[in-house]
């Protein structure tokens, strides 16, 4: 088994990966980035409409304060306040740095970056490139990496941490193109796998990404989670055709003025929240539209009515290009002049690793994580915008603090024994002759999650996905062919990631006996302070 080492190795390519790697590198450590899919293709590509960061260039009064009291607002009051403190405040400078980097922000013609609103926020606070923002950003942060030559190993799919007398101190990985096991080995790692909106049936992400990475290997090593039933709905994803169903529609569509309406052409948000209205949090207007539908006014293909046609198309095909292209592409819909039927979609996991957000730190010796993966920042329901700043904010200050911890960390030595287990177990799983095909499995279980752990949930519900999620565990997977980017072998291994992420939602979901932000429960509608 090939064995590669470095002093920092971070599992996952995306945006928060690459800031704490840039650090990291630029204070001379010996870094190794290693990602799932290819360079360019992390799931920061789909985070679209803006960074947040109070810059107050288009409403003078925005400061960090006002940004963390709506981050904090609309979270449900659960949010890490001095997480919130820490990213308010230096996001103003992580965009000032990607900007200098070369993100093609949109400018004012004084040649200050233009900001948009975006929900709940009470200014204009969003920066934006188009609605391609978090593609911008991923860009020009692995420009960065690839000009400081920093190592980057992407198609590897990392299945087992490595430790040893309770450090961790590596990672094995099947590289996907030789179909070779790696063995990795470091004096930290650093998890920024992203998050686990693919426990569900629809949803805003990848189908090969999203899948609880992060948390089953953490998991597997001892770290402690937190806020699992926290899980956010996009209101607007696709509806139609159904190969679309869930791919997003950028709030910056609202942002910039677009209306929602359903089947009797009513205003419908006028009745959930008439002041903030389509601009209302991220789970209010998610449920609005959950309950429309529901209540038989949605359309054709069970979505709501979402309108920008008010605007000229020169407008729209700079402001949204991308919403144009998609539109038109899957369902041959010109958006500056037809509406767009849309639908709530899973967006974000707000629950997750338990960090110490000052540090990265997890509860596991030699362990950091950072992003989606982790759990604090956002309470119970993320502002739109705040996660591109979370990457970057948070990526540069566990880069800093990981360089603290190397002072006083050695390579703990490889524990033979438990990688030939964990090889073994990975052999097993990679070759089993009976059993269902992992990619149905995979897919049974979503749909699963959706209809019961979905935007409205209450006991009933849930105690049966429980008792499904047993059937779930025992269920023998039939993975046959070669370790080349073996289709099946890939569901196989998501499948075995997705069941204690789903299995912490639906406990957590169940102990939580309220409503609060985007936990939503019919059995229990009240926000109760007891349970803040
Ligand atoms: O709607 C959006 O553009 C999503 C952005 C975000 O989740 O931050």
């Amino acid at each position: 088994m090939k064995t590669i080492n470095s002093e920092i190795l971070i599992i996952g390519s995306g945006g928060a990966g690459l800031r704490t790697a840039i650090e990291l590198h630029d204070n001379n450590k010996d870094v190794l980035v290693v990602g799932k899919c290819k360079k360019r293709e992390a799931h920061t590509v789909l985070a679209t409409g803006g960074i947040n960061a109070a810059l107050g260039n288009m409403d003078k009064k925005d400061s960090w304060e006002l940004h963390a009291a709506d981050t904090i607002r609309d979270g449900g009051l659960l949010n890490d306040s001095n997480a919130v403190v820490l990213l308010c405040k230096n996001a103003p400078a992580a965009v000032k740095e990607l900007s200098k980097w070369g993100t093609k922000f949109h400018k004012e013609k004084s040649g200050k970056l233009t900001q948009r609103f975006f929900g709940a926020a009470i200014y204009r606070r969003a920066c934006f490139v188009g609605d391609v923002t978090g593609k911008a950003i991923l860009n020009t942060l692995v420009n960065q990496v690839q000009k400081r030559k920093i190592r980057f190993k992407s198609e590897t799919y990392i299945f087992s941490l490595l430790h040893s007398t309770g450090k961790v101190n590596g990672a094995l990985g099947l590289d996907l193109n030789s179909g070779k096991i790696i063995k990795f080995q470091s004096k930290i790692v650093v998890l920024a796998t992203g998050g686990h909106s693919r426990m569900f049936g629809r949803s805003s992400s990848g189908f090969w990404e999203n899948n609880g990475d992060g948390i089953y290997l953490a998991k597997k090593v001892g770290a402690r989670f937190m806020d699992m039933e926290l899980f956010q709905f996009h209101p607007t994803g696709m509806v139609y055709p159904k190969k679309a169903a869930g791919i997003l529609v950028t709030e910056a569509v609202r942002g910039e003025g677009g209306i929602l309406t359903n089947s009797n052409g009513q205003r419908f948000m006028e009745k959930y929240d008439s002041e903030r209205m389509e601009l209302s949090a991220r789970d209010i207007v998610a449920r609005a539209n959950y309950m429309e539908i529901k209540n038989g006014k949605g359309t054709k293909h069970r979505g709501v009515w979402l309108d920008i046609s008010h605007k000229s198309k020169s407008y729209i095909k700079k402001r949204l290009p991308r919403m144009y292209r998609q539109f038109k592409e899957y369902a041959n819909i010109d958006i500056s002049k037809q509406k767009m039927e849309v639908g709530p979609t899973a967006h974000y996991s707000m629950g997750g690793i338990l960090i110490d957000h000052k540090t990265g730190k997890t509860d596991v010796k030699n362990l950091f994580a950072i992003g989606e993966v982790t759990s604090g920042v956002h309470g119970g329901n993320r502002l739109g915008g705040n996660s591109l700043a979370e990457i970057t904010v948070f990526g540069k200050l566990t880069g800093q603090s990981i360089l603290k911890e190397l002072k006083k960390t050695n390579q703990t030595p490889i524990d033979d024994s438990l990688v030939k287990k964990e090889q073994i177990a990975f052999l097993k799983t990679s070759n089993s002759k009976k059993g269902k095909n992992p990619i149905k499995a995979k897919e049974e279980l979503q749909v699963m999650m959706w209809k019961h752990l979905g935007v409205i949930r209450n006991a009933k519900g849930m105690k049966k996905a429980l008792k499904q999620l047993e059937k779930f565990k025992k269920m023998k997977l039939k993975v046959n062919g070669s370790l080349k980017m073996n289709e099946q072998l890939i569901a196989a291994l998501d499948f075995q990631n997705m069941l204690p992420t789903c299995e912490m939602i639906i406990k957590s979901a169940l102990f939580r006996k309220e409503s609060r932000a985007a936990h939503y429960r019919s059995d229990y509608k009240i926000t109760e302070s007891k349970w803040k």
